[in-house]
């Protein structure tokens, strides 16, 4: 009989990613797609340790699938990606949980066919982790979401360790791959019909550092724009310490590349900065916002903000809300910060409170969707090329799609449109929208 999978998935760009790479993994082995947890014989949990209170999270639902495990002994349990990755979480899960059948880390993915041969066939309980990165594997089947926009991983790792942040214990050292491999895959998604790439990595401007030759990450982007038959590109994250001066001049050359910087800043007072061991000061940040804005026409800002780092004064939160006035960001994520245990920042002295934490966190929300709105309602009656994704989440009877600078646009039109370029006038701003008609 055919075996069913379900993959729950937590946690950033990378792990939806890998999710895809796992699903590819899993439908070249026959297993096919289950619509829900109940009906599947293999769910795999591929998890997010950025925050410690998700972590705990997974350990409930774990806990929950013991129920779905004694109605269907034949169920069969895997935990993957970050969480395990920290090898005394591994064993925990493992001693904690005996209905779990098998974990793996992120390192080890492409070793998912021989970890399932040892369960399926051989009845075993795997725990398989790799502690370092191993060689980066190339060709392994990737089941993408249908559509015009698809995910390409470029580099794997962050060196940076910003002190509050597990993704450099769990994803390893900085790891890039060739050049002609990325673009190879880029074509080849163009001839399946994607029309967006959007490049990964935890530190996209460091691509290349760590390969022969030293193709830089502007090298990489000129040659992607060439690339016939592909209509945009985006990358995430840029870290603003090592955004060059090349990235943006290729960026405003480019025919392809889209006006959209995610551009996380964190904090803006130089003192939280240097404690967050991220490597520029706020007058850097904000100079090199004005040198983009300079080159780059309507350029757009996103970011990611976290507050109530340890030792955050009201002062220091104050610099935060000044800066993000003075950015103006399209949009932002806001995060309060999180002890992360494993991290330096989880053993500072001076932590603050929660409600403290809680009241700064709301008066920062408050500001940015201020601006979000106001950001949004500049952008009526003009007309934008928009790239139809397909039917609105929110309202299917309507169509949805991007502006080159990542702005959401809902709008009434026919299905043939999705998959197409189309121009669209925007009749309404609204928070995180804008509402459009067909122009
Ligand atoms: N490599 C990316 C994304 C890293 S994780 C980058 O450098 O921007 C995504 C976001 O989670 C981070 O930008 C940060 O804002 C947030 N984050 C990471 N660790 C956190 C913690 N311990 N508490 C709260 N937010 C955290
Ligand atoms: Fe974490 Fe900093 Fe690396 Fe981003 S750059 S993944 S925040 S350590
Ligand atoms: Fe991403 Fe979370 Fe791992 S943010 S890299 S899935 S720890």
């Amino acid at each position: 009989m055919v075996k069913k999978y379900y993959i729950i998935t937590h946690g950033c760009q990378m792990n939806v990613h890998d999710s895809e790479t796992i699903a590819g993994i899993l439908e070249s082995l026959g297993f096919v797609p289950s619509s829900e947890e109940k009906t599947a014989d293999l769910i795999i949990i591929n998890t997010c340790s950025v925050r410690e209170t998700a972590e705990n999270k997974v350990f409930t639902k774990i806990g929950e699938l013991r129920k779905l495990k004694r109605e269907n002994p034949d169920l069969v349990i895997g935990v993957g990606g970050c969480i395990p990755q920290q090898e005394k979480v591994a064993k925990q899960l493992m001693a904690r949980f005996p209905h779990l059948d098998f974990v793996f880390g992120t390192h080890n993915l492409p070793e998912l066919p021989k970890i399932l041969e040892k369960v399926f066939e051989k009845h075993e309980r795997v725990l398989e982790v790799w502690q370092s990165e191993g060689q980066i594997v190339e060709g392994v089947p990737v089941k993408r979401e249908p559509g015009v926009r698809a995910w390409v991983t470029i580099m794997y790792g962050c060196n940076n360790f910003c002190t509050y942040c597990i993704v450099p214990y769990v994803r390893g050292r900085e790891r890039s791959r060739k050049k002609e491999d990325i673009i190879e895959e880029i074509r080849q998604l163009v001839l399946e019909g994607y029309r967006e790439v959007t490049l990964l990595g935890q530190n996209v401007n460091s691509y290349g550092k760590d390969l022969t030759g030293k193709p830089m990450f502007a090298e990489l982007l000129a040659d992607i724009d060439k690339i016939e038959g592909l209509w945009r590109v985006r990358f995430t994250t840029s870290h603003p310490r090592d955004l060059t001066d090349d990235v943006i001049d290729v960026m405003a050359s480019s025919e392809k590349i889209c006006e959209h910087i995610h551009l996380p800043v964190q904090a803006g007072s130089n003192r939280i900065l240097k404690a967050m061991h991220r490597g520029y000061t706020r007058e850097y940040y904000l100079d090199l916002v004005q040198k983009i804005r300079a080159k780059i026409a309507n350029v757009s800002f996103t970011t990611d903000i976290i507050v109530g780092f340890p030792g955050e004064t009201e002062d220091d939160f104050r610099q935060t809300l000044d800066l993000v006035r003075q950015v103006r960001y399209d949009s932002a994520f806001t995060f309060v910060y999180n002890k992360r245990s494993g991290t330096p920042a989880a053993e500072m002295a001076n932590q603050v409170p929660e409600d403290v934490k809680s009241r700064r966190i709301q008066e920062l929300i408050e500001l940015q969707n201020a601006i979000s709105l106001e950001l949004n309602k500049k952008e009526e009656g003009k007309i934008f090329e928009v790239l139809v994704e397909g039917k609105s989440k929110t309202n299917e009877s309507k169509l949805a799609g991007r502006t080159r600078t990542n702005k959401l646009v809902v709008f009434s039109g026919s299905e043939e449109f999705i998959g197409r370029l189309i121009k669209v006038k925007i009749t309404e701003g609204k928070l995180f929208h804008l509402e459009g008609e067909i122009a």
